[in-house]
Parts: structure tokens; C-alpha cells; sequence
């Protein structure tokens, strides 16, 4: 049986649509497209028209490529715009032989979602970190067995309302309809990290281009998410500024001939670039490019060091530091460079997957997979070719679902969310 959805990742740099399907409990990238944007900044929507334009570009280039017509699309939510507040939920188990069911499960959620927060905020999901039946805790799923007692310890994460809606606003405008809301440190995780890492305690670093989220997974759980205004382009800009060169320039410097540590340029090398306004030719130190790029990247692995150290979390990630995103992706020496930051073993991860195979499809991946692990169905619909037989019945899910697009979308998210358990 094939299942297809949509992912949409609004990056500061790039907005990025995936289709994928889960076949035969494979997971296949069928459609990628990005479109550089410009109404986004430090992870958060600014401008919503320029981020409509690229959301329709981006999905212009996977419908495309993936030969199928596309109706909604799961969205991530940065990790560090949101809060996570701790919980607790108890209710009596319903049944009369005191089997737990789903429906238990679903109810006590509900019940831990019942605390006080700020008039401006929303639930956005609640992640279970262990139930306790009867008294006996650390349990991760408690469907089928037997008791009286049932309480959750969770999770709840909360965003601001207007970024939520600005996202909602955005997708509805490119004429889409969002099928839910994923947190990205979840949705990227599902792709980038290895259970044991998240069982035995470990950072996920995705450095993008303008933001740096920090999450923390521990006994399987995300317990801590911050993003902090950091990315690949304060690398590019400090070579741009100091080298007097555009940022286009630099951009392509750094990917050329980036390096973490300026130990690796052992010579007097220069490169010749058109300055500002293209009139002349400048010549530039590769020493000097990098002893830029080792001095703010050695900034940035700091920054998430003193992150992790001040929240008394540096002890508890025994699995180290998995980097992700594009910000310090190829840059020679950085894996040393991070490792004795850091202290800790460090790994560079993205998604292993035909088409995906790079760290700035991390959140889109991710929130691709994490979508379908949960057995979500959207709205994507085959557009030029006939369904195939085995297809016919998984096309019917889509027409049911598009009639249900035409509802209010908050209840669409509300159900998202409520039978995500
Ligand atoms: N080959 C490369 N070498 C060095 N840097 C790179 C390379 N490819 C991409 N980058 C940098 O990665 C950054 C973009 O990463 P990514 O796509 O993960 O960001 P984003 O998701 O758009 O932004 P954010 O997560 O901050 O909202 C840019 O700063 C870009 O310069
Ligand atoms: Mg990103």
C-alpha cells in the first residue's frame, strides 16, 4: 500500500517542498523544490507575499517532478519559537475489564492539556515522556494493558499565535491547505538521529541560514528546544564586510574554499575577486578568509556550548552532538574544529534517501517522514497519469480528504492533533 504527502520547510534561505510516500514501509522521495526566499527572517515570516511566491515556485518544481498534483502540505514550526511547558494528566481507565485503550491514551492527553497559558499563545501538540499506570512509571505505550490509574507525564508545546497563523496564512494564500502543524526538532530528528542517540542523551544541532535550533533528546523524549540568531549567512556577511566583496561573492568563496580552522592554509594563496560595483579586481588572502570563517564559527559552536552548559544539559548527552543543516555543511576541518569545541564525539547527519541526500533537506525530509511514520493521509492528488489499480483506493482517501479541505482550518489542525495519538 502507497501513502503520498506533502512537506513544506520555510527556511530563512530557502523555502523547500517535499512529496514522498511510504511503500512497503519505504520511504521514497518522489518531488523536491526550492525556491529562494526573501520574506523570511531568522526563521520567522515577515513578508507574506514574498513567502507565497516561493511557496508556489517550490511547489511548481516537486509537482513537476513528481508528476502529481498537490492540495496541501504539512508545515514545521521552528523548535525555538515555541515553549515547551511540563504536564501532567490522570483519568480513571474506562473499560470495564480495565484494558487501556487508545481512547484512554487520547483522554489523558486531553487531560494534561488542560493548563493555563498566555492569552497569545496556542497548543500546537503534546508529547508524551512516560506513562505511569497504577504507579508504575517509564512506561512508553500503555495500549493493551491492564489498570485503574492512568497519567501521563508530557510535553506541551506552545506557539506564539501569530507565527502560527502567518504560516497558515502563507499556505492558504498559495492556495493549499495545511494538513498539520510537525516541530521541526521532531520532524528532523525522525530523519537525523538513530534511536539509541535519543535514548541515551543527545544535542541535534541544525544550523541554518540564519537561525541555529538546539535540541536536546534524552530516554527518547525532546526535552529542551532554543534557536538562537545565528547561521551560514553571518559567515558569509563577515567575509562580504570585512573583504569589501557582495555576499554573492562571499557565498561562493566560502563554499569554494571554506575551511573551519586557518591551521589548513598553510600558504600564501590568493584568490581575485571583482570588487563592490565590479570596476577593478581585488585580490584576497585565502589565510585570511580563513581566519574570518574560524573566528565566527568558532563564535557559533561556542554559543551552543554555553546554550547547552547553562541549562545543565552538556552532562546528560552522552551520544554527543549531531550537526545538521546547511550552515557548516562542507566546510573543510569543521568535524575536528566542532569535536574540540564541543567535547564531545560530533557526527554530521542528514537524510539518507535518494534525492534528499543533503543537510538543508533535513527539516523538509523530515517533517515528510515524520508525517507518513504517524500515518497521516493529505490531499496530494495523481495529476497527469492514471492511477494505477493497487493506487485507485489511496486516490479516494484524497477526494475524501478534499472535501474536507473546504473546512475551517483550525478545526482541520484541531483534528490533526487529535487523533494524533
Ligand atoms: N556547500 C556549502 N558550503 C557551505 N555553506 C553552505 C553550503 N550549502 C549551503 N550552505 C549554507 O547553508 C545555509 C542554508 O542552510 P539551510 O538551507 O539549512 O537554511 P534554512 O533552513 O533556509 O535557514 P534557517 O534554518 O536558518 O531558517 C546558508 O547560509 C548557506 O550559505
Ligand atoms: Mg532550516
Amino acid at each position: 500500500m502507497s501513502n503520498v504527502v506533502a512537506a513544506l520547510d520555510i527556511g530563512s534561505s530557502k523555502v523547500c517542498i517535499i512529496i514522498a510516500e511510504m511503500k512497503n514501509k519505504q520511504f521514497n522521495v518522489l518531488g523536491v523544490g526550492t525556491s529562494e526566499c526573501k520574506g523570511v527572517k531568522k526563521g520567522i515570516i515577515v513578508d507574506i507575499d514574498s513567502t507565497v511566491e516561493a511557496i508556489n515556485s517550490a511547489l511548481k518544481q516537486a509537482e513537476h517532478m513528481s508528476n502529481k498534483k498537490i492540495k496541501s502540505v504539512f508545515v514545521n514550526i521552528p523548535g525555538g519559537y515555541t515553549n515547551l511547558y511540563k504536564t501532567k494528566g490522570v483519568i480513571a481507565v474506562s473499560r470495564d475489564d480495565k484494558e487501556i485503550t487508545k481512547e484512554d491514551v487520547n483522554r489523558v492527553l486531553e487531560a494534561a492539556k488542560v493548563v493555563a497559558i498566555p492569552q497569545d499563545k496556542e497548543i500546537i501538540d503534546i508529547i508524551p515522556e512516560q506513562y505511569i499506570v497504577d504507579g508504575y512509571d517509564e512506561i512508553r505505550d500503555p495500549i493493551g494493558m491492564v489498570g485503574v490509574r492512568l497519567e501521563v507525564d508530557a510535553n506541551l508545546i506552545v506557539a506564539s499565535c501569530t507565527t502560527v497563523q502567518n504560516i497558515i496564512r502563507s499556505i492558504q494564500k498559495a492556495g493549499l491547505a495545511c494538513d498539520g502543524i510537525i516541530l521541526e526538532p521532531l520532524a528532523t530528528s525522525s530523519v537525523v538521529l538513530s534511536d539509541d542517540e535519543k535514548e541515551l542523551g543527545v544535542a541535534l544541532i541544525d544550523v541554518g541560514a540564519e537561525t541555529t535550533d538546539i535540541s536536546v533528546f534524552r530516554k527518547g523524549s525532546l526535552i529542551f528546544t532554543k534557536v538562537i540568531p545565528v547561521g551560514g549567512n553571518h559567515i558569509t556577511n563577515d567575509i562580504s564586510i570585512i573583504c569589501k566583496i557582495t555576499s554573492t561573492d562571499a557565498e561562493k568563496i566560502k563554499r569554494q574554499y571554506g575551511v573551519a580552522t586557518s591551521n589548513l592554509i598553510r600558504n600564501n594563496d590568493i584568490i581575485k575577486i571583482n570588487s563592490i560595483g565590479g570596476k577593478s579586481e581585488k585580490e584576497v588572502y585565502l589565510k585570511d578568509i580563513a581566519e574570518i570563517m574560524e573566528a565566527r564559527i568558532s563564535e557559533m559552536l561556542y554559543l551552543v556550548r554555553k546554550e547547552l552548559e547553562d541549562r545543565n544539559l552538556y552532562n546528560s548527552i552522552s551520544a554527543g552532538v549531531v550537526i545538521t543543516g546547511g550552515g557548516l555543511f562542507n566546510i573543510k576541518g569543521i568535524q575536528d574544529v566542532a569535536q574540540s569545541s564541543f567535547e564531545l564525539p560530533v557526527r554530521f547527519g542528514y537524510p539518507n534517501y535518494i534525492g534528499v541526500a543533503n543537510p538543508i533537506y533535513s527539516a523538509s525530509a523530515g517533517t515528510a517522514f515524520y508525517a507518513l511514520k504517524e500515518k497521516r493521509t493529505s490531499t496530494v492528488e495523481l495529476s497527469h497519469s492514471v492511477p494505477k489499480k493497487e493506487e485507485d483506493s489511496h486516490f479516494e482517501d484524497y477526494v475524501e480528504d478534499d472535501s474536507s479541505s473546504k473546512r475551517n482550518i483550525l478545526d482541520k489542525i484541531k483534528d490533526f492533533f487529535a487523533d494524533f495519538f
